[in-house]
């Protein structure tokens, strides 16, 4: 099983450019499946999560041509099986996407129920109660969500989420496009990836308005044809390099990034001692060799500070100046990266949903394991501040949603290498 090892103790210093956002690739690559004819998507990040949807379309008889820097053309109308299998759920949550617009276009499916998550129970209740108010006959057995819509159209209704869910939001969006009538998602997510999905499904025909808002209103069209989407900078593997070099007191200027999506974890930046200055696209981040100063966080869905930016900032909150409480509201179960920083040094005490990390100069390199993608990406950082070796096994999360990671870093001048 792969490894990292990583040298720490140099502040970074370079340029890279930023990749397409998982979190977007994942239900636009999805949203294909509404599409009566071709559509092809661009910018899409090489990850393994990518792959595994990738795969999951494929497996459904959907044709997919991967073409030069990961531009992927996808025609759903060869689909013939409806099925989203166990051993593909398993591996990627996101797959749960697909049940959304197989249930809109053709009135039927059959999708494995997500387990259980390193991060908490993460349920999909909201999905299922959605689609069922609109017209959906929903049954769950054998571990597998069953269902069909009895040959109908889906209906449009207005449906108020109990809970913000970024994926439940896309499902019910995608859903809606085909529904017959107007449905109004209220209390909906309004994360950047909700928009990017909406403006590829309606370059596809779709009527949607208020996405990015906590009301969306969507008008049912009889069929949506292919479109050409190009998506979105990723705003956590920015917000990872950003807070990596600020970690290590160094320097870093990210181009293809998409600032105006980061308002809240470059705030944070800039109160930990940063100096920011960014352009449409670039964001340039300078710490001039001074340690970070603390910084408290609260998680919360966008517009706030971000669920996947947590980890991250436990790790800059291990080595800066003072004391700082980080906040988790989205996940119950988020702070398995505390324990393996602990074994680093650092200085952390977690109390319920609240971890007070008080800063030490220098954690000490060890080996660590990483259980989540974002808690691998914030041991990651807590290597390169450290005095020694660290080496971080379990990296395959990693390979999940950081494209070409040892790269990017050792761009920014770290000593990282991948070891079997
Ligand atoms: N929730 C419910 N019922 C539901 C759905 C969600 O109670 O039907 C709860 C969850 O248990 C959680 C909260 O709502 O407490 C928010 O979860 P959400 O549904 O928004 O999470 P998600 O859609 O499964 C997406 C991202 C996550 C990110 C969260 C929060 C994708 C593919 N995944 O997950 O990304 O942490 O939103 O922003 O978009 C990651 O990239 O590392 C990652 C975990």
């Amino acid at each position: 099983m792969d490894k990292l090892l990583i040298t720490g103790g140099r502040p970074l210093d370079g340029e890279i450019r930023v990749s397409g956002a998982k979190n977007s690739s994942l239900p636009i690559l999805a949203s294909t499946l509404l599409a009566e004819t071709p559509s092809v998507i661009g910018n899409v990040p090489h990850l393994h999560d990518v792959t595994s949807l990738i795969e999951l379309l494929g497996r459904m008889g959907v044709e997919v041509v991967i073409g030069d820097r990961m531009r992927v053309e996808i025609n759903s109308s060869t689909i013939k099986d409806f099925t989203a299998p166990y051993e593909l759920v398993k591996k990627m949550r996101a797959s749960i996407l697909v049940l959304g617009p197989l249930v809109a276009r053709f009135g039927q499916a059959i999708v494995s129920l997500p387990g259980g998550c390193a991060i908490g129970s993460r349920p999909v209740d909201l999905h299922l109660r959605g689609l069922t108010a609109m017209g959906a006959d929903i049954e769950v057995k054998n571990g597998y969500i069953h269902a069909t819509t009895h040959g109908k159209r889906l209906k449009g209704c207005r449906f108020v989420f109990d809970v913000v869910t970024v994926t439940g939001t896309e499902n019910l969006l995608m859903a809606a496009t085909l529904a017959e009538g107007t449905t109004i998602l209220e209390n909906a997510a309004r994360e950047p990836e909700i928009v990017d999905l909406a403006e590829c499904l309606i370059a596809m025909g779709a009527q949607i308005e208020g996405a990015g808002t906590d009301k969306i209103v969507v008008r049912g069209v009889p069929a949506l044809h292919g479109c050409v989407h190009e998506v979105i900078a990723d705003r956590i593997e920015t917000g990872t390099y950003l807070c990596a070099a600020a970690a290590t007191g160094g320097r870093i200027r990210l181009r293809d990034a998409r600032p105006d999506t980061l308002d809240a974890v470059l705030d944070k930046l800039v109160e930990a001692g940063a100096s920011i200055s960014t352009t449409a696209d670039t964001i340039e981040l300078d710490m001039k060799g001074n340690r970070p100063k603390a910084v408290s966080v609260r998680t919360a869905p966008y517009p706030a500070f971000p669920t996947d930016m947590q980890a991250q900032f436990c790790a800059l909150n291990a080595v800066a100046e003072g004391t700082s409480t980080i906040i988790e509201t989205v996940f119950e179960n988020r702070f398995m990266h505390v324990l393996e920083m602990q074994r680093m040094g650092a200085d952390f005490t977690i109390e319920g949903h609240t971890v007070v990390c008080r800063g030490v100069p220098k954690l000490s390199g060890a080996p660590v394991m990483a259980t989540d993608l974002r808690a691998s990406a914030s041991l990651v950082i807590a290597a390169l501040c450290a005095d020694g070796d660290t080496l971080i096994d379990r990296i395959y999360h990693i390979d999940r949603g950081y494209e070409c990671i040892e790269e990017k870093f050792l761009a920014l001048g770290a000593q990282i290498r991948r070891v079997g």
